[in-house]
């Protein structure tokens, strides 16, 4: 079966399809005020956060951050693609799925044949990597000699690209390959990285004669490479820059392969290189993932905790080893919350995890992991003693500045306390006084918050709440007037904010899980997602239309506020010219009776 799906049909599955139902079915659900919960079929839990919302026909775990509709529901419980998902939700209405015919549908798949995605270019390209490899006895012999097996080198997707400059253009390149699925631009393949253009504006392959490491995202799309020389040319690894595919800061190699081995994970062990992962999960540690690279940035912290509850960093025991540790305990400090452990294993001098494990096995590995390992509260605790000197008063002063700046990044809990009462006792303060002065640093942060939702205090602008309400109630958008006018503020996320409500307009029985399926895979989904997770705390339709009210009136004081602010710095700097002057004039006057603004 060809043709696309009708947008309409889905639009319409995702309004007779009952979410809860959906779920129930597979996992029990037990009600919750007015939404549903369940210990989370992603991940390993014991308490439920795992949460689905009957309105807006959505889930969400709280605990390891997955969500979506019922849609995305059958594909990550069921391992369905997007179609099979919607053939099977449809079958169980007795519904089949129609199909677009005709020119319009053919344009349309000739056109998304043409843009074929990025994400495609880069799984062609690692299937090519992959074949080389097959072909390449001398590329096979390094990865032997390197003591990989077969099957891991299959896990991990491993290949091999030859020398030469032009050996992914030939392959890949329109200019080149003519009448093939599998070509791209010129453009679509520096974008992603595999090209380089120099000053003179020579187009050569960014990776040659290299084993080549797929690096691919939570979801399993390739995103980047890996390149390593076999040998010891230099450098020794080459990556793939930042792209709009792959951010370094947020990406682990590793991630993906380690919870497809292990659909409940409950510990990650987190190293420095890519043959470390592949070494471990090859003598059975399939749990370890590596930064790219680059320090561990609190964001990868973040992911690692929506996983599991254990994360352990394995470095070397080298100086470098260990400013990579205190650098990834800095950034781990800010999500460290209660119920979450970090440990750090140090090696041996002149071991990674790849020449340990071989060395000593995966038990004796595994039992280092718990046996020699050191928490992070008291490798805190380590570090600072020894870089002050605790037997003068100023080296107690420098400790008690450093390790109250870093408590300071820490959220409130049991952890933090542990700490507090540790570096009181070793600087000899009062309790009660370090407490008090951290207590006021916090305190004198400005702080603008709508504490509607959900009973939480969140700080949210009034776009990002005018968004949730409309998902809540997309009906809401009838209370939108000028929209023409918004769009021109230019404010961050209002131009979501404005398709939002064309979308709407145009089905006006859309309802939340359908608006989150059309923005799948954009770069507003993250945003759509975080923003279905809260709730207004009324159901009321007049309080919520007051409510949106209210969020325009804000976001149009934002805008005036900012066009004057613009305007005023203008004719310090500048001058401006008499239309400026006008319009800085009416902004002023409209000042001075704000009340014609908020109309
Ligand atoms: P290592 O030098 O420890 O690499 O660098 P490794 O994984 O042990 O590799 P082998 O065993 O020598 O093959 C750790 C990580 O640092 C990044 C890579 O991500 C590597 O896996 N790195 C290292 C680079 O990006 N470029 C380099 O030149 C070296
Ligand atoms: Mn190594």
């Amino acid at each position: 079966m060809s043709g696309l799906i009708p947008r309409s049909f889905i639009d319409d599955l995702l309004t007779r399809v009952d979410i809860v139902d959906t779920i129930h079915a597979r996992v029990s659900l037990k009600k919750k005020g007015q939404l549903y919960a369940a210990c989370c079929p992603f991940h390993n839990e014991k308490t439920p956060s795992f949460m689905v919302n009957p309105i807006k026909q959505f889930y969400y775990c709280f605990g390891c951050g997955v969500s979506g509709t019922a849609i995305s529901f059958m594909m990550a419980y069921e391992h369905l693609d997007f179609v099979e998902a919607v053939e099977s939700l449809a079958a169980n209405q007795g519904l089949s799925v129609p199909r677009e015919k005709g020119k319009r549908a053919k344009a349309a798949a000739q056109a998304k044949q043409k843009n074929k995605s990025l994400y495609t270019l880069m799984e062609d390209v690692a299937h090519y990597y992959q074949q080389n490899l097959q072909k390449n006895s001398a590329a096979q012999a390094y990865l032997e000699q390197r003591g990989l097996s077969r099957e891991v080198i299959d896990r991990y997707s491993l290949g091999y690209i030859p020398e030469g400059w032009d050996a992914v253009s030939k392959r890949f390149s329109q200019q080149s390959v003519q009448n093939t699925t599998q070509s791209y631009t010129q453009q679509q393949l520096l974008d992603v990285g595999l090209l380089i253009k120099n000053e003179k504006g020579r187009v050569y392959d960014r990776f040659r004669d290299r084993i080549m490491f797929p690096i691919v995202d939570r979801r399993g799309r390739t995103i980047g490479f890996g390149g390593r020389v076999m040998g010891d040319g230099s450098p020794k690894y080459l990556n793939s820059p930042e792209t709009t595919l792959f951010h370094k800061g947020t990406e682990l190699y590793g991630f993906y392969e380690a919870r497809q081995h292990t659909r409940k994970l409950s510990r990650i062990v987190v190293v420095e290189g890519y043959m470390d992962v592949i070494a471990l999960a090859q003598f059975g540690i399939s749990y370890a993932v590596a930064t790219l690279g680059t320090a561990t940035t609190k964001e990868h912290v973040g992911h690692l905790f929506r996983a599991v509850s254990e994360v352990i960093f394995c470095f070397d025991g080298d100086r470098a080893g260990r400013e990579a540790a205190w650098r990834a305990l800095q950034n781990s400090l800010t999500v460290l919350r209660d119920g979450k452990d970090i440990r750090f294993l140090f090696l041996p001098m002149g071991e990674d995890p790849d020449s340990q494990v071989r060395k000593i096995g995966r038990e004796a590995f595994e039992k280092s992991l718990q046996r020699d390992s050191i928490s992070m509260t008291d490798y805190l605790i380590e570090h600072l003693s020894k870089s002050h000197n605790l037997s003068s008063r100023e080296g107690r002063a420098s400790f008690l500045a450093e390790a109250g700046q870093l408590l300071q990044t820490m959220p409130d809990g049991l952890i933090c306390d542990q700490l507090k009462v540790d570096v009181a006792r070793l600087t000899s303060i009062d309790l009660a006084a370090f407490t008090k002065r951290k207590r006021k640093q916090i305190n004198a942060e400005p702080k603008q918050s709508f504490s509607r939702l959900n009973d939480r205090k969140v700080r949210i602008t009034p776009i990002r709440y005018a968004i949730t309400l409309l998902l809540h109630r997309p009906a809401l958008a009838a209370e939108v007037s000028n929209l023409e006018e918004i769009v021109m503020f230019n404010l961050p996320g209002v131009i979501l904010l404005a398709k939002l409500i064309e979308t709407i307009e145009e089905s006006p029985h859309i309802n939340a899980a359908a608006i989150l399926d059309r923005w799948r895979d954009t770069q507003h989904e993250a945003s759509i997602v975080s923003l279905m997770r809260w709730q207004p705390k009324s159901d009321d339709d007049v309080m919520l239309a007051r409510e949106i009210k209210d969020c325009l009136r804000q976001i149009r004081k934002q805008a005036y506020g900012k066009k004057l602010e613009n305007l005023l710095q203008k004719e310090r700097i500048n001058g401006l010219d008499d239309l400026e002057k006008r319009d800085l004039l009416a902004l002023l006057r409209e000042c001075d009776h704000p009340e014609r603004i908020e109309q």
